[in-house]
């Protein structure tokens, strides 16, 4: 026995192209090496258009679960013969699940990712005033998954009106924001790429306060500028792997059925990070 591999070791994997640099094949190998979960995760570098193949392939191999990254999400939520509530309004699919039956059922995690993140931080999302800023894919499942937790209010503020115009149609509570609403909001969620690899900032520091709680999806750099300049400003802080963790969280159990550490996904992701930056 190698690898402590076996006859009844299952898989699960990344689908995308490209895959190379996926952080979640580091985040589900530690939890199962931590638990002894006799499961193993892989990266498949799969073409664009080809997703549906991938997902066949899942039935007659047996693979028990997958991650689904770009260019992949809209071709899974098409090809797989279920998919749960966020997957269906974003069109939409991060995760699949062979089930016991042979069927696939595919679902979104990244928007509940972030609002776990959220709880896990200990703030309650009950009746806030959030503001969102961008409305691409990632800020479309957050806003999506807010809906569901019961906020009051969520404006949408994004470089291109349009895209916002469209993301409001995903949430009762949703609309078209400014920088300016920032003033009523307990959350601030930069949903927006900017802050990756540079130092600009997605709005004006001054309007970042002690009691507001600042969360980024940008993890590369951990330390944006915006979460600099929250924490200056003395508010809380959630870092962008925030989101990738607790994701990755949810998508292990649909595959395992149990729910694993974050704090151990959370130091595999880092250390991972780490060695990348040296
Ligand atoms: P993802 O899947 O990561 O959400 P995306 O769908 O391309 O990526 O969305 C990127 C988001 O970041 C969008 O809201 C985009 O704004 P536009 O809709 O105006 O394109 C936003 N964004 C990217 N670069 C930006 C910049 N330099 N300034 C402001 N917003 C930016």
């Amino acid at each position: 026995m190698r690898n402590g591999i076996t006859g009844a070791t299952r898989l699960a994997a990344v689908i995308g192209s490209p895959v190379r640099h996926s952080l979640s094949p580091a985040l589900h190998n530690a939890v199962f090496e931590a638990t002894g979960l006799d499961w193993r995760f892989v990266a498949f570098d799969v073409p664009a258009g080809r997703a549906g193949e991938a997902i066949a392939a899942m039935k007659v191999l047996g693979i028990g679960g997958y991650a689904v990254t770009m260019p992949h999400k809209a071709d899974a939520a098409r090809a797989v013969d279920e998919i749960d509530l966020a997957a269906r309004a974003l069109g939409s699919v991060n995760t699949i699940v062979l089930r016991a039956d042979g069927s696939t059922f595919g679902a979104s995690t990244d928007g509940q990712g972030l609002i776990e993140s959220v709880l896990h931080s200990g703030h309650s999302l009950s009746g806030a005033r959030v503001v969102v800023l961008g409305a691409g894919g990632a800020a479309r499942s957050i806003i999506d998954a807010l809906g569901r937790a019961g906020v009051a209010d969520i404006a949408i503020v994004n470089r291109t009106r349009d895209a916002a115009e469209r993301a409001v149609e995903l949430c009762a509570v949703a609309r078209v924001g400014t920088p300016g609403d920032v003033e009523g909001a307990s959350l601030l969620v930069n949903a927006t790429s900017v802050g990756m690899g540079h130092d600009d900032l997605p709005i004006e520091p001054a309007l970042l306060r002690h009691d507001l709680v600042v969360a980024d999806i940008v993890y590369h750099p951990l330390d944006t500028a915006l979460l600099r300049a929250a924490a200056a400003a003395g508010a809380t802080t959630i870092d962008g792997l925030g989101m990738l963790v607790h994701q990755a969280v949810l998508q292990q159990q649909l595959w395992t059925g149990q729910r694993p550490d974050p704090a151990v996904m959370r130091a595999a992701a880092e250390a991972e990070l780490a060695a990348r930056s040296r």
